[in-house]
């Protein structure tokens, strides 16, 4: 919650076409303060898009999209970014062969002096910055001037991630961070998803794996072909609900109970199996008023 009481985000009836594709229909949410809200959805559910109508790359059909109280249409990502919404994307859009620390800076530094110090800043003090807003974030660079490009994927994610912080960002959107790393790259993104929250930023981390989302998350979100198919507090869904609630849990779920009805025995035996194999993957279990 925001001074005025109001969430940071809050989205109501939001629905979203392109052209005849209804790629988005009947969201409602709300993101507050100092917590992560999980998206999730399998491919195609409508996750980026949602994102986009948030980050001002989109913009919705229907409904309404408020920020800190305020009803808001962005026409670009720089409109959502003055207002403090910041995106990291899976593909970072960073400079490979430049320094961490002009990457930190990049496209920035033109906005400084217009409503921060007023000072310019000096390179040397741009490098100290960047050192040490990385090392507030437990990522200890030995040399802010390495070229972006030899850092890790998380390392990377984990720079842009710093970087929206130092900006001033207020909801920090996390496109898919995690999948395309290794586990324990991966677990170093999520400790600064967990960082960022723990500053007091409202993040929101988008993944199709429930098993990246759960351990951080405080509230979870689940898009089903454009649809919310779940809006939880993590005290209200465990880890297997949340697992069974992504697309194909549900509908392996209704297929063996189809199959294991059949009359016909070795049809009824198939559907055993699949429902074993579904307790298996932790998605055996039927969501609470699942459809
Ligand atoms: N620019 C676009 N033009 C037309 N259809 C799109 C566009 N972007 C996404 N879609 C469609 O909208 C639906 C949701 O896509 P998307 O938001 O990318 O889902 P996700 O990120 O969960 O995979 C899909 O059916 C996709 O094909
Ligand atoms: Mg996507």
């Amino acid at each position: 919650m925001t001074v005025n009481g109001a969430p940071l985000i809050e989205m109501a009836d939001v629905g979203k076409l392109y052209g005849s594709i209804r790629a988005l229909q009947g969201i409602s949410l709300r993101v507050g303060a100092g917590e992560v809200t999980c998206v999730l959805g399998d491919n195609g559910a409508g996750k980026s898009s949602l994102i986009k109508i948030m980050s001002g790359v989109h913009q919705h059909d229907e409904g309404t999209y408020k920020v800190e109280g305020q009803e808001v249409r962005f026409g670009s990502p720089r409109d959502a970014l003055n207002r403090g919404i910041a995106t990291v994307y899976q593909d970072l859009a960073v400079v490979p062969l430049l320094s961490v620390w002009r990457n930190f800076f990049l496209g920035s530094e033109a906005e400084r002096g217009v409503g921060g110090p007023a000072k310019p800043l000096d390179i040397e003090g741009m490098k100290r910055i960047a050192k040490a807003e990385l090392l507030e974030m437990g990522i200890d660079l030995r040399d802010v001037e390495q070229p972006i490009g030899t850092l890790s994927g998380g390392e990377r994610q984990s720079v842009a991630i710093a970087r929206a912080v130092h900006f001033g960002s207020k909801v920090l959107i996390l496109d898919e961070p995690t999948s395309a790393l290794g586990v324990k790259q991966a677990g170093v993104v999520l400790r600064y998803v967990v960082q960022a929250r723990d500053r007091g930023l409202g993040v929101i981390f988008i993944t199709h794996n429930p098993h990246h989302a759960y351990p951080v998350g405080d509230h979870f979100i689940v898009l089903n072909r454009g649809r919310m198919i779940a809006d939880r507090a993590k005290s209200a869904i465990s880890r297997e609900e949340l697992t069974s609630l992504m697309a194909g849990g549900a509908e392996l779920e209704a297929l063996s109970h189809e199959l294991e009805r059949s009359t016909d025995r070795s049809l009824a035996a198939v559907g055993h199996e699949l429902e074993e194999e579904a307790h298996e993957l932790g998605i055996g279990r039927t969501p609470a008023g699942g459809s």
